[in-house]
């Protein structure tokens, strides 16, 4: 099934002194979702925001709140993201070791209704997804080194974006491929190509004036 393609620009690189502002600058644009970067200090080497930062701001918008956990311990941080108002929770399949504790994870989440994503960092061989990928929504392909906005697209990761998608069509899933890092508008079309869906923008979308070009420019429109 051909998904549409969804702009989800990242807070990460917003003016974090005046997060609504910036929300109401790219949501005037037309975009439908907003992902948001949940890092603990452990699992990546930097830390950015909680709950009662996606709770207050999920209150005042309607966008689709795409939550991307870079944490160690997503299963004891899920259902507080969920209750302040997370629509699509993701957490890194390095995060876990047991398969069994994955499939628990991914399971409790389905279960309160919001959709559930799995995410691979740059050097995570794609075939360890392949038993989890049935049962999520979203496979997020990290394109950088999770941890830090504005670095640079990792070209090895284009492979595994083809590969997914040829994995999912030939198994006749529904699973949406989500690219995140080095995001613009040439890599964008890159990752569409290679079939990725959903693609996350931070420094590409804030960092500009005209944050409506920059958004039309990665939907190639
Ligand atoms: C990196 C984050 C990304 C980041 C992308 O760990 O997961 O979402 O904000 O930033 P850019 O688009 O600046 O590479
Ligand atoms: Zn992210």
């Amino acid at each position: 099934m051909k998904h549409p393609i969804i702009i989800a620009p990242s807070l990460l690189a917003a003016n974090f002194s005046n997060l609504l502002k910036d929300i109401q600058t790219v949501s005037q644009c037309g975009v439908q979702w907003l992902h948001y970067d949940i890092m603990d200090g452990h699992f990546v080497p930097n830390i950015s925001f909680g709950e009662p930062i996606l709770a207050s701001l999920a209150k005042k918008h309607d966008l689709f709140n795409d939550v991307h956990l870079m944490i160690s311990n997503p299963q004891q941080y899920a259902l507080s993201f969920i209750k302040a108002g997370a629509n699509l929770i993701t957490f890194h399949l390095e995060a876990k070791e047991e398969a069994k504790d994955i499939i628990s994870l991914i399971e409790m989440i389905k279960k309160q209704e919001v959709k559930v994503g799995l995410s691979i960092k740059p050097s995570t061989p794609l075939h360890k997804v392949f038993p989890y990928l049935a049962l999520i929504d979203v496979l997020l392909i990290m394109t950088v080194e999770p941890g830090f906005g504005g670095q640079a697209f990792m070209d090895h990761c284009l492979g595994k974006v083809k590969e997914a998608s040829e994995y999912i069509t030939k198994h006749k899933l529904n699973t949406m491929i989500e690219v995140d890092g080095g995001i613009n508008e040439v890599t964008a079309k890159q990752c569409i190509d290679a079939g990725a869906n959903i693609l996350v923008a931070g420094s590409f979308i804030f960092k500009s004036d005209d944050r409506c070009a920059r958004i039309r420019q990665l939907k190639h429109e």
